[in-house]
């Protein structure tokens, strides 16, 4: 179950965290996701909404919701209470990453150093999330940590946009690449759907054009 949720995820190779400040921006920003072809959301925990958002995109959309951001075990169970299906967080946490074993939700967690990578790797974790990517080493870290862990798949999220996205997605042990940019808080904010929804098609389009 877990194997397939995380197969679905990755499979546009494009994950979009979403803020949501105002809760009614919450279904046109998925809509236009599905539009665009890419029916993910990481939904974050940053903002007071996010429960709710979660649970609208989850029961008014086909998207695969998820959590990011979550910190705290309490997250884990107030997003999969929302609906979410996945969990996304920026370090690696024991007792978040335990919490999602007993509730057997998928965690992707975040690591930015070797150490995190084999804690999580003792967890079972093998998909997990370099972040913050562009400020730990982008790619030269990934280079470096494909030497050690060839078999771990990182999705690296932070500073991440549609003009190095290409260059991550290249890398063999590069499952994803996470970001804001196609889902910017200044779109969501003006009500502009649209654009969202052509900055998302262009990301799809360059992903599919990578190979590694
Ligand atoms: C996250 O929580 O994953 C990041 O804030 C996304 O980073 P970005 O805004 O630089 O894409």
């Amino acid at each position: 179950m877990t194997g397939v949720v995380l197969e679905r995820l990755l499979a546009h190779r494009v994950l979009p965290v979403v803020v949501i400040r105002d809760l009614a921006t919450a279904l046109p920003l998925g809509q236009a996701l599905e539009r665009a072809g890419l029916p993910v959301a990481e939904v974050t925990f940053r903002t007071p909404a996010a429960a709710d958002a979660i649970r609208i995109l989850a029961s008014e959309t086909n998207l695969l919701v998820g959590a990011g951001t979550v910190i705290r075990p309490d997250q884990v169970d107030a997003a999969v209470e929302a609906g979410a299906q996945f969990v996304v967080t920026p370090g690696f946490s024991v007792s978040v990453v335990h919490r999602c074993a007993e509730l057997e939700i998928p965690v992707i967690p975040g690591v930015a150093t070797a150490t995190e990578v084999i804690a999580a790797l003792d967890h079972g974790l093998a998909v997990l999330k370099l972040f913050p990517a562009e400020a730990v080493g982008g790619i030269a870290m990934l280079k470096g940590l494909a030497g050690p862990f060839p078999d771990v798949q990182f999705v690296p999220t932070g500073g991440v946009t549609a003009a190095n996205m290409a260059t991550y997605l290249a890398l063999p042990t590069v499952a994803a690449v996470g970001g804001s940019w196609m889902v910017a808080p200044e779109l969501v904010a003006a009500g502009d759907f649209a654009s969202i929804e052509r900055v998302t098609t262009e990301a799809l389009a360059l992903a599919a054009e990578v190979t590694r």
